[in-house]
Formats: structure tokens, C-alpha cells, sequence
């Protein structure tokens, strides 16, 4: 059995994983780094990248079939799926290549097989053991379906084998109104499929400020998304050309396909985790605010554990814990000022607390609220999208949430973003001139407004 000697010995090379392995080169450690598959995981292969890359051309398909609109006399051929799929394997290609050419530059060893932890400072990949001080578990997680339903890759798929159609569907049924779910279903409509959500809670996004998902329903709804909610999957038939879906009110929805879009759980069987000693729950990694298990040579981070499961909490957690591990001081993450985004059309974007959550908070008493309408956004008009910006504050306090929907809003999170965590007073924000036209200037306009001096709003 060879043995290699490192400082940090990563399992798993998402972003989790490989943003760690990155820092910690900086920071002139000696890195392992392991993946089963490719180096960069989920979201540059089966994830974040090539579903935007998907949205983007679901954007394309909508502006040449809209286009008369605009004055412009386009006509949309059709979409050929064959074709938009090799446009986002191009780009994830590239960028694929890019991550390649850093992780070598900064002299790290990636390792591609199977690993396993075999004690606390090691992880075996075939007859190498690599060990180290400091093992990171970073394995990500994996799309789940419900009990008694069988996802067959051929018509009931997962959002990994949705990606790789070849073909438009000419109906789908979308099981799940959460992020990917509301996000394929975006994606087919704007190529041209009949599209039918069904999701248990009462409402599309649910983890979103609930004004954000009736916003959302009713651009859905105006994009001829067929929604049902509060409706609860109760079993699928396979028929001559598709399947047939029945929920437990009764109700049946056929279609060619269905996308399981129901959750991820971690990845931690059989990987010899809870052998070495590490503390599971439900199978996610159980970990401190510092993202320390209670074995103190093993750190977990990423989707594994039970936090935002985001591609860019990945790459935060990823640089906490190679500055942990290389003796500097950290600070934990305020998971509540992380911004989140679901890409659909329109997008749905969110920072700090939810009007509920505020209230759950500090009272009804204390919170305030503002919405501002983008009717009353030139840039959006001209982009002909409709949605808001809502602004929940402690009363005569910091802002504590930001909530937006409408086309190209995830943008305007970087501005909400540093609103947020650097808690700042409405009458702040409404110093700060915005430029005009853009969409930024609505979030300038609802701090404007909440400050006692709105410009373009009614009421
Ligand atoms: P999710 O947890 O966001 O949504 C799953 C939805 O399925 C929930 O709304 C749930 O109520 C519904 N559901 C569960 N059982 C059901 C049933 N029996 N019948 C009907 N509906 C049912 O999970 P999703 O969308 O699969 O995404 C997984 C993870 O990936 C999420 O944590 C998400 O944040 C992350 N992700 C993030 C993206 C982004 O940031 N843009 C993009 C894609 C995924």
C-alpha cells in the first residue's frame, strides 16, 4: 500500500471541495484532492452551469418568439435541443478546463477514483492511502425521489438526465415547485412544452418570501405554466406514449415526461464516515460553526452538511476551513446574508430574513415593509418584465431582508447583498444616487421610499 504525506487531504472535488483545495495551496499547504468523476462536480457539470447555460437559451427562444413586441419581425424556427446541449457542454468545457489549469497551477494533486475514509487523518483511493493532519469530507449530495417512485433515466428523470435530452418534450409534469423544479419548468416552457407544476406546500418557491411566490405563480401562470399546488403526488403509470400522473385529490396529468425535482440528500454511505467516527444526522455531516465534526481532524463542507445547499456556500466553507486548518482566524458564516437565486423567468432573488421570519424575530410590531413595483422602473419597462423589490426592516433600524423578482434581478443581489450585512438604515441606502436606467435603481428607489422620500411611486 503506498502512503502519500500531505497537510489536506479533501474527499471530493466540487465546489466545496475544490475552492478549499485552492485556498489551501495559497496558503502554501500541500493539497490531495479526490472525485470518483470529474474535478469541479455538480454544479460545473450537472448543476448551476449548464442549467443557466439552458435558462440563457430558453431567454433567446423567448425574445425572437416576443419579438414583434419590441418592433422587431423575428420568428422563432424552433429549438434544437441537440444543439443547445452542445452549447452548454461548450461552456461548461471551458470552464472545465480553466479549473483544471488552476488546480494544477497551484500545485495540487488531484487523484480521480473511488475514496474512502479509512481513519481519521486518511483517505484510501485503490492501493493509495493519503493522510494528512486535516481531512476535509466534501462528497456534495444527490438528487432524491419519493418512496415507491422509480426514476427510469427514460421517462421519469432526474434534472441530471433532463440536461442531457436531445429532444424538446412536447409535455412534462414537473414533480417539485422548488428551485430546480421551477427552474426546468422555465427552461421548457420557452422551448415550447406544455408544462405542468405539481408541489405539496401552497406555494411555488416555498422557502421564499411568500410574496415572492405569488409573484412568481402569477408570471408563471401569465407565461401559461400550469400550476398545482397543495397537491401531493400519489403514484405514475406508464402509457403508450408517456405516463400518467395521479395526485392524491384525484386529479390525473399525462405527459411524455416527469422531472423528480423533490430535494438532494447527502452523499455519505458506505464512504466510511460513521466507521472513523463522524457524527451523522439523517446522513448529513454533523458539523460546528466552523465546520468542524466532532472528530477534530475532520472538517466537512459543502452540500454534505446541513446548510444552504449552494454552490457558493460550497466555496465559502471551502476557504473557512483551509484558513482553519492553516491556522488563521475565521469567523462563521451568516448563512442569512448568503444571497440565493432561482434562475427562472422571472428570477426570484432573496437576502436576509423573509417577512415572516423578520417578524418571527423581532415582533409584528417592530418589522417594516416596503414593496416597489418595477411598473414604476424605467429599465424594466423597457425590458418589458413586471415583479418587485420588497425591503423588510426593523423599524427604525437596518434593513434585514431584500426580496426581488422580475428578469435579471439576481444582478441587483450584490447591492442587497452588502445592504444586508453591513446592516444598513433605509435613509443610508437612499443617500447613494443609482444610475439611471437600470434595474438597480429600484432597489435605490424602495430604500428612497421607505426613507419618507419616494420619487417614482405612487401611494
Ligand atoms: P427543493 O427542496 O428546493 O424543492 C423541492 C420541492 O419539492 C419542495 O418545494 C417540496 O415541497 C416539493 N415536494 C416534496 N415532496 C413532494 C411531493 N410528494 N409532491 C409534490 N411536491 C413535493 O429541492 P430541489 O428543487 O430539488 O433542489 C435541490 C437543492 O438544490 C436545493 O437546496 C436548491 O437550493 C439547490 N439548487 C439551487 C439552485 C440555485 O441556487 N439556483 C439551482 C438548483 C438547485
Amino acid at each position: 500500500m503506498a502512503q502519500t504525506d500531505v497537510d489536506l487531504v479533501i474527499l471530493g472535488g466540487g465546489s466545496g471541495g475544490y475552492s478549499c483545495a485552492l485556498r489551501a495551496a495559497e496558503l502554501d499547504k500541500s493539497v490531495v484532492l479526490i472525485d470518483k468523476a470529474e474535478l469541479g462536480g455538480t454544479c460545473l457539470h450537472r448543476g448551476c452551469i449548464p442549467t443557466k447555460a439552458m435558462l440563457h437559451a430558453g431567454e433567446v427562444a423567448d425574445a425572437a418568439r416576443e419579438s414583434e413586441a419590441f418592433g422587431v419581425l423575428a420568428t422563432l424556427q424552433g429549438v434544437d435541443a441537440a444543439k443547445v446541449r452542445s452549447y452548454q457542454e461548450n461552456v461548461v468545457s471551458r470552464l472545465y478546463k480553466g479549473l483544471q489549469g488552476l488546480v494544477k497551477s497551484r500545485g495540487i494533486q488531484f487523484v480521480q477514483g473511488e475514496g474512502r475514509l479509512v481513519s481519521p487523518p486518511a483517505v484510501q483511493v485503490g492501493d493509495t492511502t493519503s493522510t494528512g493532519p486535516h481531512v476535509v469530507l466534501a462528497t456534495g449530495s444527490a438528487a432524491k425521489t419519493l418512496p415507491g417512485l422509480e426514476v427510469d433515466g427514460e421517462r421519469v428523470l432526474y434534472s441530471e438526465q433532463a440536461l442531457k435530452l436531445t429532444r424538446v418534450p412536447k409535455s412534462v409534469v414537473v414533480l417539485g415547485g422548488g428551485v430546480i423544479g421551477v427552474e426546468f419548468a422555465s427552461i421548457w416552457k420557452s422551448f415550447g412544452a406544455e408544462v405542468t407544476i405539481v408541489e405539496a406546500l401552497p406555494h411555488l418557491v416555498p422557502l421564499e418570501d411568500e410574496s415572492s411566490s405569488k409573484l412568481l405563480e402569477r408570471a408563471f401562470r401569465r407565461r401559461g405554466i400550469t400550476q398545482k399546488l397543495n397537491a401531493r403526488f400519489s403514484g405514475v403509470e406508464h402509457t403508450a406514449d408517456g405516463i400518467r400522473i395521479s395526485l392524491e385529490n384525484g386529479e390525473q396529468v399525462d405527459a411524455e415526461l416527469m422531472l423528480v425535482a423533490v430535494g438532494r440528500g447527502p452523499v455519505s454511505a458506505g464512504l466510511g464516515y460513521e466507521e472513523a467516527g463522524v457524527e451523522l444526522d439523517r446522513g448529513f455531516v454533523k458539523v460546528d460553526a466552523y465546520c468542524q465534526t466532532n472528530v477534530p481532524t475532520i472538517s466537512a463542507v459543502g452540500d454534505l452538511i446541513q446548510t444552504p445547499q449552494l454552490a457558493h456556500v460550497g466555496f465559502g466553507e471551502g476557504f473557512l476551513v483551509a484558513e482553519r486548518t492553516a491556522g488563521l482566524p475565521v469567523v462563521p458564516i451568516d448563512y442569512a446574508g448568503v444571497p440565493r437565486v432561482t434562475y427562472s423567468d422571472p428570477e426570484v432573488a432573496s437576502v436576509g430574513l423573509t417577512e415572516a421570519q423578520a417578524v418571527e424575530k423581532y415582533g409584528a410590531e417592530s418589522v417594516t415593509t416596503l414593496t416597489y413595483d418595477l411598473a414604476g422602473n424605467g429599465k424594466s419597462q423597457i425590458l418589458r418584465t413586471s415583479g418587485a423589490v420588497k425591503l423588510v426592516s426593523e423599524k427604525d433600524g437596518p434593513i434585514v431582508g431584500v426580496h426581488l423578482v422580475g428578469s435579471r434581478v439576481g444582478e441587483l443581489l450584490a447591492e442587497a447583498q452588502l445592504i444586508y450585512n453591513w446592516e444598513a438604515l433605509p435613509a443610508e441606502v437612499a443617500q447613494l444616487i443609482h444610475a439611471h436606467p437600470t434595474q438597480s435603481e429600484a432597489v435605490g428607489e424602495a430604500h428612497l421610499a421607505l426613507a419618507g422620500k419616494p420619487l417614482h411611486m405612487h401611494g
